[in-house]
Order: structure tokens, then C-alpha cells, then sequence
């Protein structure tokens, strides 16, 4: 496949947004001039930068600032987050991002302080441009969610594979520092709990698209370690279901943003399988603060962490307490997996993280309760309403 720069704003929907229609009319002065694609939707504001010595930093992440930061995936759920926070400390942030799953409303927020790309991680030249550029990186890019990836496994695949190991190689070739977010479903359908880093995976057949995830995300670590015996300076988070704002409300990587669409639409709440499955959830702020963590404690080096809340909740009890929560009307309807995702699909029964590692080494836990997290994210989406 070739390498391929995303550069209409109008073929993601983008335009409708009000903020879009103003840095596509007054922000890229390049697009009417001619200037290569990827470059047509990076802002002018970049500010002059400081280097700092990430070997002085302590886990208090907000003692460190003024470094040129690259976040791919940056208009994503969880990047736009760590893009909000990272600009709050001051940080010079770049984002690279193809929009099809993220969304430029996601950085209103930080819109004035940072430079944006349109463009894909496919791209290797775009890419070894932005990590030239860049001090450290935060790599998050990704094809996601179990839909997605069960009915376009292709394109996941090579975006989780190629993709990543471009921005993988540029910061081993360039000697950048970099931070790869991968994943819970890295150890699979395991039924050890709970799940440590160094545990074995359990995977099933590769006849199973949702496997393919899995794998791909565990090729990414595999050789950001194998590069790290070169040189490379690399952490790995490996986040456990996170929810927040900004969850996209279609719901396509997230069951706490379907069941919460379809309990304030008052219609039933579907539940894949019998609900009795397990999952922890980790809410946003969290799951930054633990990657900032890794990405400016020298210790996280050459290590992966789980990141995630560690309290076990089923989907049952996790509808039940989305429909207190929103005085809704719903009732469940229960679908089965077969149904929602096609034959020989197959769901993992539990998922705990063992926090020690990130407590020992980080001095990380997750603090936001499930009920404080959910009040939270409701709160912005009734905002968005
Ligand atoms: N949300 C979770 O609970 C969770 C759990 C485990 C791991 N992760 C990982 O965290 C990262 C962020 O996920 P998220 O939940 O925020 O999803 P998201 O879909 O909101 O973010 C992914 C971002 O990557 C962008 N992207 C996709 N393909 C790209 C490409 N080829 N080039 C450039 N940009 C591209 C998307 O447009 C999107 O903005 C991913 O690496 C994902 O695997 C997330």
C-alpha cells in the first residue's frame, strides 16, 4: 500500500464544526500556496523551545516543561487528553493524526498552543519530519475498537503494524524518547488474574479478527524492546478500558459510551453475551497521569506498565449503575456475540490489572471511582447535547 497524507477536512466530517471552518479558512495559508499536503493544517504558533534533561525529571510530571513533544493520535479520545495536559505543562505539542476515529473538536481545548498535522503514520517521511522535530513521543495512533477492527481488519492491521513501526524506527534512528501506548488485550483470553506485565498471552486463532489487535499491538512492543536493546529509549503503557469525555458516542471502541447513549436516549441497553463478563475501568485523567509518568520517569525505561484501575466490575452491574445514574427509562436486551460480531468471536471473561509494577516503579494508582468517573463523563456529554 502506498503512503498515503489525509488532507481533506471535509471527507471526516470535520467542516461541520465551527472551529474547523475557521483554522481551514485562516490557519493554512500553505493549502492556497501549494505547500506539500501534510503540512497544510499545522498552525504557525510554534514557540521557541528549551531542551531538558528528562534525567533530572522526578515522577512529579508537572516539574517538567518546554520540551517539543509529538503525540500521533493526538486528536483521539485519549491523545487529546494527554495533548490538554501536556500543554498545561507547558509543553510545545505537535499533533499527528489522520482524523478516522479522532476528531479536531476533541483539541478546542488546546487549539491556540498547538501545531497540527493531517496526515498518516503510514507516511514515513511525514513521520521522520515530526520526530525530527520532537524531543519525546508519545505514540497512540491507532486502528481501535473491537468493531472496527472485526470489520476492517486490513486496515487496522497495517496502521497497527507499518504504522507503528515507523514512528517505532524514526525515534530509534533519530535517538528520540519514545512512549508506545498499547494494551489489556495484549495478554489476551488468559484466565490468570490479575494480569501481571511478564505474564504469558493466551491467544486464539488467527482466523479471529479481534486477535489481530492483540497481535499487532504485541509486534509494536516486541520491537520497540528489540530496538531498545539498540538504544532506544521506550516505555510501554498498556491501558485498561478507559472512559471519559470525549468517548466518542457511537460507542465503536467503548461499551460505557454505548450503554451511556442508549440509557439517556431511554432505549435498552445491549449487553454482549450474559453481562456476567469483567472489565476495569480506568477513567481519563488517570490514564494520563499514568502515561506522563512513564514518559518522564527514567526508571519506566525499557519497561511496559499496566495502566489501569484495578476495581472489577461485570457489564451487568455496570448497566445497572449507568441506568441509576441516568434516571433512564431502559431496560437490557442481551445479544449474543455471534449476533453483534459475526461467528467464532471470541471475548475475554476478565480483565484486572496487577498495578504493582506502576505503584512500585511510578508511584502510580489510579485514584477517580467508577461512579465519580461516570458522573463526570456524563456531565460532558449532556454538555455536548
Ligand atoms: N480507549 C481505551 O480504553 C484503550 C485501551 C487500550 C489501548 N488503547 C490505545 O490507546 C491509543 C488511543 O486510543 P483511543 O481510545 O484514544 O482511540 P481513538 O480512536 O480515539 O484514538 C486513535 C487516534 O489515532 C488516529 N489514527 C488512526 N489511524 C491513524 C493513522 N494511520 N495515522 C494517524 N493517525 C491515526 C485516529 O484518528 C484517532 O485520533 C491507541 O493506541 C489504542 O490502541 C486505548
Amino acid at each position: 500500500m502506498s503512503a498515503r497524507v489525509v488532507v481533506d477536512l471535509a471527507i471526516s466530517g470535520e467542516l461541520a464544526n465551527g472551529w474547523d471552518q475557521h483554522q481551514r479558512q485562516d490557519c493554512c495559508p500553505e493549502e492556497r500556496s501549494g505547500i506539500e499536503p501534510s503540512r497544510r493544517h499545522e498552525n504557525t504558533l510554534r514557540r521557541e523551545t528549551r531542551r531538558l534533561d528528562t534525567s533530572l525529571c522526578s515522577p512529579q510530571v508537572a516539574s517538567t516543561s518546554n520540551m517539543r513533544v509529538l503525540v500521533t493520535g493526538g486528536a483521539g479520545y485519549i491523545g487529546s487528553h494527554l495533548v490538554d495536559r501536556l500543554v498545561s505543562l507547558k509543553h510545545d505539542v505537535t499533533v499527528l493524526d489522520d482524523l478516522s476515529t479522532g476528531s479536531l473538536t476533541n483539541l478546542q481545548t488546546s487549539r491556540d498552543a498547538i501545531s497540527f498535522v493531517e496526515g498518516t503514520i503510514i507516511d514515513e517521511s511525514v513521520v521522520e519530519r515530526l520526530v525530527t522535530e520532537a524531543e519525546i513521543v508519545f505514540h497512540l495512533a491507532a486502528g481501535v475498537g473491537v468493531g472496527n477492527i472485526v470489520q476492517r481488519p486490513l486496515e487496522t492491521m497495517i496502521t497497527n503494524t507499518r504504522g507503528a513501526e515507523n514512528v517505532i524506527g524514526a525515534c530509534h534512528k533519530l535517538e528520540r524518547r519514545l512512549v508506545l501506548a498499547s494494551t489489556s488485550e495484549i495478554y489476551g483470553k488468559t484466565s490468570k488474574m490479575p494480569m501481571s506485565e511478564d505474564d504469558d498471552r493466551v491467544l486464539g486463532s488467527t482466523a479471529v479478527p479481534r486477535w489481530g489487535y492483540s497481535t499487532a499491538k504485541a509486534i509494536d512492543e516486541h520491537l520497540a524492546l528489540a530496538y531498545a536493546a539498540h538504544g532506544l529509549r521506550v516505555s510501554i503503557v498498556r491501558y485498561f478500558n478507559s472512559f471519559g469525555p470525549r468517548l466518542d458516542p457511537r460507542g465503536y471502541g467503548s461499551v460505557i459510551a454505548n450503554l451511556v447513549r442508549q440509557a439517556l436516549a431511554n432505549e435498552p441497553l445491549t449487553i454482549h453475551g450474559d453481562g456476567t463478563q469483567t472489565r476495569c475501568f480506568t477513567y481519563v485523567d488517570d490514564t494520563v497521569e499514568g502515561t506522563l509518568r512513564a514518559a518522564f520517569d527514567q526508571r519506566a525505561e525499557g519497561l511496559a506498565f499496566n495502566i489501569g484501575n484495578d476495581h472489577e466490575v461485570s457489564i451487568n452491574d455496570l448497566a445497572a449503575l449507568i441506568i441509576g445514574i441516568t434516571n433512564s427509562a431502559s431496560d437490557i436486551r442481551y445479544v449474543t456475540y455471534e449476533e453483534r460480531y459475526g461467528k467464532g468471536f471470541e471475548d475475554t471473561r476478565r480483565r484486572v490489572p496487577d498495578i504493582r509494577r506502576a505503584e512500585e516503579r511510578l508511584g502510580f494508582k489510579a485514584t477517580v471511582t467508577l461512579s465519580d468517573g461516570l458522573d463526570r463523563t456524563l456531565r460532558w456529554w449532556r454538555s455536548t447535547l
